[in-house]
């Protein structure tokens, strides 16, 4: 298979020489069982990688297991990789398989390795090595077959020397090295990127896709992307559901791009910058959510004067259709940003409107926070307190979820 066959197959955009390098290595090395390292920043598509060396691989027909290291706990670790028998540990009620036997003959994926405790280098380094390990709480040596491909995003050299993980079983595991480049190398891909996903988004939300204007498309050209391709990602998707107007320009782009402090052209406060596009981002969905909350209340107004059902013209049943969306979105979804506590209907009599108009802003204030606060605690706990992780999903800077945390006083998880 050639890098182009892999491209289509596994749906990876691009053409970036650096791009094309990485595949590449991964085709020669699939036949063979050496371990492979692939390295990046996050969100550059190195998830992608084991996939292709697994099934162009020999063992495509065996397991392909991927183990997301830094989200497992340091207590279940060696349980989950190496299976543990019954009364191994307290709640051990009966003995299990770890991933190592599930998968003999087949591939197993270790994303952000580095996470890995100690303990379980050790166990990892054994296996690799002699392809044996032994079951928490047993004695007996079990033998497996497996294909190891590590990913990782942090500087391992400096795990090393701080001591946070094995020298030994580093060089093992990179026996061959394929490091994928960030976006902010890859010039050429952006926009051919960018137009994968306005189609991807398109057809998912069953609208036109977005076009980017030419100082647009040169605005995203020169972005740096931190969050590498899953921001550009998140960045389509929000355009695309938010926007009525399926051109993009600079001006509006600009204005979704998080400022970035040493790299972006203007150099603003970082803190202050990049809560204001957060703020502004949210103040947009508000927006829209009140000129819809107009029309629905218009309309319930119209239906309680009738005192009956009325037909809905196209525009209403567009409302109350996209109302309806809002509110059964899926989590990630950015219209969720709005704040769950809507404004009651005023049901029976008709209130007077200005009041009515100055309690639903306060209202929509005051949830927005509770809002924000608790989709940062949601971000907390799903990284179960990992700063890092929780501050690169909801696209903000770790200073500013610190800042944050002690703003809302959040339980640091
Ligand atoms: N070359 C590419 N073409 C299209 N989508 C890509 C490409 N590389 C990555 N993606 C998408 O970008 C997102 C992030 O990729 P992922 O592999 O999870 O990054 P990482 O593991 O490096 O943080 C995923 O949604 C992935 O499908
Ligand atoms: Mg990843």
């Amino acid at each position: 298979m050639n890098s182009q066959q892999v491209k289509q197959r596994f749906s990876i955009i691009g053409n970036a020489p650096l791009l094309n390098r990485a595949i590449e290595v991964a085709i020669q090395v699939a036949p063979t069982d050496i371990s492979v390292l692939v390295t990046g920043e996050s969100g550059t598509g190195k998830e992608i990688i084991p996939q292709i060396i697994h099934h162009i691989s020999a063992r495509k027909h065996g397991e392909y297991i991927a183990v997301n290291c830094g989200a497992i706990p340091e207590g279940t670790i060696d349980s989950e990789l190496f299976g543990h028998e019954k009364g191994a540990f307290t709640g051990a009620s009966g003995s299990r398989q770890g991933y190592f036997e599930v998968a003999d003959g087949g591939t197993i994926f270790l994303d952000e390795v580095a996470e890995l405790p100690m303990q379980t280098q050790v166990r990892l380094l054994r296996v690799l090595e002699t392809g044996e390990f032994i079951r928490v709480g047993s004695s007996k040596v079990i033998k497996t077959n497996v294909r190891v491909v590590a990913a990782t995003n942090e500087n391992m050299l400096k795990a090393i020397s701080s001591g946070k993980f094995r020298e030994d079983l580093y060089y093992r595991l990179n026996t061959v090295p394929i490091q994928l480049p960030p976006l902010r190398d890859r010039h050429e891909d952006i926009h051919l990127i960018f137009r994968k996903f306005a189609q991807d988004f398109a057809d998912k939300y069953r609208m036109p896709p977005i076009k980017l204007t030419e100082d647009a498309v040169a605005l995203m050209t020169a972005y740096p992307w931190p969050g590498n391709i899953r921001q550009l990602k998140n960045l389509v998707e929000q355009l695309s559901v938010i926007e009525t107007l399926r051109e993009i320009n600079a001006i509006l782009l600009d204005s979704y791009l998080p400022k970035i402090a040493d790299k972006s052209p203007v150099r603003i406060n970082e803190t202050v910058n990049e809560s204001f596009s957060e703020r502004e981002i949210m103040y947009k969905f508000l927006f829209e959510m009140k000129k819809d909350l107009t029309e629905l209340k218009k309309l319930v107004v119209e239906l309680i004067s009738q005192g009956k059902d009325i037909d809905l013209n196209h525009d209403q049943a567009a409302v109350v259709n996209r109302i309806y969306n809002d509110l059964n979105e899926p989590i990630n979804d950015p219209s969720r940003i709005l704040p769950p506590g809507r404004p009651e209907m005023p049901t029976g009599q008709k209130s007077d409107t200005e009041t009515y108009e100055n309690h639903e802003v306060y209202e929509e204030s005051l949830s927005l926070g509770d809002r924000e606060k608790e989709l940062i605690q949601k971000a907390l706990e799903k990284h179960r307190g990992k700063r890092k992780y929780a501050a690169s999903e909801l696209g903000i800077s770790e200073r500013t979820l610190y800042r944050k945390i002690k703003e809302f006083n959040l339980t640091d998880l």
